[in-house]
């Protein structure tokens, strides 16, 4: 948590931002896993971390612009609670650390919003994604569920999107935090990789450092063999020889920021001649992407770079073929590089994704295209100093793809699908780091994670 001041100067340029009405940001609640009891791990609504700080279940924040009032509505603890989960701070207690003064039953909330209503004051919220959260809007509003997506509030998704955008440098130090984490459980995974182990035995290991140095991952770990995959949550396969192994995983740090990594390295010890080619090509769009970042330049440009330099190489392999910056532009490298280079993150691995990616990742100059695999990319926009983002650029042979176009007789010209037919079993390579954006550069963030072939094999030694 930081210091109070931080929570009020938020909350202040919020409220001036966003100019009149009422701001109401719901905090998440508890969620049962297979009965109300059991539930899962929780995690509070990052929204509600950033303006309010409290990570406890079963509270809502509200900023009146009008009335100058901000309060938290949430009920204290009961006997009952103290003797199950014991006691812990108040909730006025908890309040007052990030400067807010009021706190209200949670039932009063209903009536705020009854006189609000009867006044005709708008009401800002986010685009709830919870469906606990859909229920208490309904009944907060009265807006049908169906229908609370699209009266969520624009000027305060623009708002929200406009400072959460812009890392202080608290935010980065706690970012630094998370990466450095990141890089315990990458290194850690690095060594213990081994011909005849399972894959959950390695996702394990990484879970136990992020459990054992934060709040545990950041999102569900990747590890698998199959990388072609790109969000592959299997754990459950026996690692041979020969194979590949793509970790994309992250921890979340104790103040609750996302690191997002994804390293590639060989079950043997060393990588396969034609693995050390696809991994080089992939480090080579990596560095060269990241050695470009600067403010005012475009991330869609970016990843059109990294885009070029993948078709080039492969072009080089044999596996593409004509003219590479036409072979970019129709989208034939896309069979190979089917997402987007990166996307913001901070307390959110795909940072404020709840908000809508448009909001957060485009602009009016920089618009989403259209085209298979450059419409993944999350971030497009125009980069600013303090904007912390990833770069992961990747190569995939993904057999039922390449199938598909083949059989479309799509992109001939530009792809070669008879030498691609020798790669079908090869898998995916991707290389992931988190990188701030500074005044006149950037910085990636954290120590260094071993990246180069020589530095993998080192560890796999
Ligand atoms: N870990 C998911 C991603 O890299 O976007
Ligand atoms: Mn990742
Ligand atoms: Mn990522």
């Amino acid at each position: 948590m930081f210091s109070k001041e931080t929570y009020k100067n938020r909350r202040t340029r919020l409220r001036q931002q966003v100019g009149s009405g009422i701001i109401l940001i719901l905090g998440n609640n508890e969620v049962g896993m297979n009965y109300k009891g059991n539930g899962y791990h929780f995690r509070q609504d990052s929204n509600f971390l950033y303006f309010f700080g409290i990570s406890q279940p079963g509270i809502a924040g509200l900023i009146d612009i009008e009335e100058g009032r901000e309060i938290i509505f949430g009920d204290e603890l009961t006997m009952e609670d103290i003797v199950w989960m014991g006691k812990k701070p108040t909730l006025s207690d908890r309040a007052a650390k990030v400067g807010i003064e009021n706190t209200f039953p949670f039932k009063e909330l209903l009536d705020y919003m009854k006189k609000a209503a009867i006044a005709k004051r708008p009401v800002h919220f986010t685009p709830p994604y919870r469906h606990d959260n859909m229920i208490l809007l309904n009944q907060l509003t009265g807006i049908k569920i169906g229908k609370l997506q699209g009266k969520a509030s624009t000027d305060l998704i623009k708002a929200i999107v406009a400072q959460r955008s812009i890392k202080s440098e608290e935010e980065v130090a706690e970012m630094e935090n998370a990466v450095n984490i990141t890089r315990a459980m990458h290194v850690a995974v690095m060594k213990a990789a081994a011909p005849g182990k399972r894959e959950s035995e390695l996702a394990g290991i990484a879970q136990g450092i992020a459990t054992g140095m934060g709040n545990g991952t950041s999102y569900p770990i990747i590890l698998t063999k199959n990388g072609q995959v790109l969000h592959n949550h299997d754990h459950s396969n026996i690692l041979k020889t020969g194979q590949l192994i793509l970790g994309d995983f992250g921890a979340e740090n104790r103040n609750f920021y996302a690191g997002d990594i994804t390293r590639t390295v060989p079950v043997a010890k060393t990588f396969s001649e034609r693995q050390r080619d696809i991994y080089k090509l992939v480090l080579k769009a990596e560095t060269e992407c990241i050695a470009m970042l600067k403010p005012g330049l475009a991330y869609q440009a970016v990843h059109m770079e990294a885009s070029r330099i993948i078709a080039e190489g492969l072009k080089e392999m044999g596996l593409m073929k004509g003219d590479t910056d036409e072979a970019v532009e129709q989208g034939a490298h896309a069979l190979f590089f089917p997402h987007g280079l990166g996307h913001m993150i901070g307390l959110d691995v795909h940072d404020m994704e709840d908000l809508g990616e448009d909001f957060v990742g485009y602009s009016d100059e920089v618009k989403r295209s259209k085209l298979f695999g450059t419409a993944y990319l999350r971030l497009g926009r125009h980069l600013e100093p303090g904007f912390v983002l990833t770069v992961e650029p990747g190569i995939y042979f993904i057999p039922q793809l390449m199938d598909q176009w083949q059989a479309e007789g799509k992109f001939t010209d530009f792809i070669d699908y008879d030498e691609l037919d020798n790669w079908r079993s090869f898998g995916g390579v991707r290389i992931e780091d988190n990188v701030l954006i500074t005044e006149d550069s950037h910085r990636i963030l954290g120590k260094p994670i071993p990246k180069t072939v020589e530095e993998v094999e080192a560890l796999r030694g």
